[in-house]
């Protein structure tokens, strides 16, 4: 069996490779729902059935495990995936998300309690960071800066550039202002432009490397759970599936892995995606 990681596009790349880094010795299959991207900016109802068609894809496909790696879906899924769907239907399989590691580094890192975040309008505005860094520390001040720009930017390899650097400055204003210590990106593409946000934000702000920090727990959950390691496969096999085009996918995707992507299959599948498409087709 195998390791899933899910996310809406490209963006989950950059947490594969960390994992890919950290724990090389496992098969993994991605899933990038490109087709239906972004979820930063849809409804909770629209996103939990996009993320739960996408873990019964990756299910059927043999994984024992899968992360969300994209942070709209574990803010906006991921609760009713672990609470309804796996008891139901996959007692034996574990969906996680990226959120709580997050939240975990931050409080780990702040010095002096100050926190920022950084991420799509779906999750800043689910509050769900503030809830989950109050849960750990009730000393913490938490600032959030929505910042839906950024995905488009960096899907069209904007990084670096003048426009980009000048968007991400009015973004990082607020919280720089306020005098953040840490500063979590809670986005799968904020990590492409972390050496710009490093720079904006000077040397009293650490900008945690969320991916390093997913991997690093990904590995304490494995090993507190080997009943779910025992059953992952270690040939050193990656899997890429898309629901838009391959070929797309490949270009771009290496971008955002940082290595050659040797091949990319489109997930087709008669329970995913269709379901979405027939409905659509049938309101037209
Ligand atoms: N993967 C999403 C996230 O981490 C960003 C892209 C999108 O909006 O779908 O929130």
């Amino acid at each position: 069996m195998m390791i899933g990681v899910f996310d809406s596009g490209f963006g989950g790349l950059t947490i594969l490779k960390a994992f890919l880094k950290k724990l090389p010795e496992y098969d993994y299959i991605y899933l990038g729902d490109n087709a239906r991207t972004p979820y930063g900016n849809k409804s909770q109802d629209v996103i939990y059935e996009y993320t739960r068609q996408a873990v019964e894809f990756l299910f059927d496909k043999g994984c024992a495990l899968i992360i969300l790696a994209c942070n709209t879906a574990s803010t906006k899924a991921l609760r009713k995936i672990q609470q309804e769907l796996l008891p139901s239907k996959y007692p034996d399989r574990r969906v996680l998300g990226v959120i709580i590691p997050l939240a975990e580094a931050g409080v780990e890192t702040a010095r002096y309690g100050r926190i920022g975040v950084i991420g799509t309008r779906a999750t800043i505005e689910s509050k769900v960071y503030v809830q989950e860094l109050g849960k750990l520390s009730s000393q913490l001040k938490i600032f959030g800066q929505a910042c839906p720009l950024l995905v488009p930017l960096v899907e069209e390899g904007w990084v670096g550039k003048p426009e980009t650097n000048m968007i991400l400055k009015k973004y990082l204003y607020r919280l720089k202002r306020q005098k953040i210590d840490t500063l979590i990106l809670g986005c799968t593409h904020y990590p492409i432009l972390q050496k710009d946000i490093e720079r904006i934000m000077g040397k009293n702000c650490r900008v945690l490397n969320g991916p390093e920090m997913v991997s690093h727990k990904l590995k304490d959950y494995l090993f507190r759970h080997p009943e779910i390691e025992d059953r992952i496969s270690r040939t050193r096999a990656v899997t890429f599936y898309t629901t838009d085009d391959p070929a797309r996918f490949k270009v771009l995707g290496q971008k955002f892995l940082g290595q050659n992507i040797p091949e990319v299959e489109r997930a087709n599948s008669t329970s995913l995606f269709l379901k979405t498409s027939r409905s659509t087709a049938g309101q037209c």
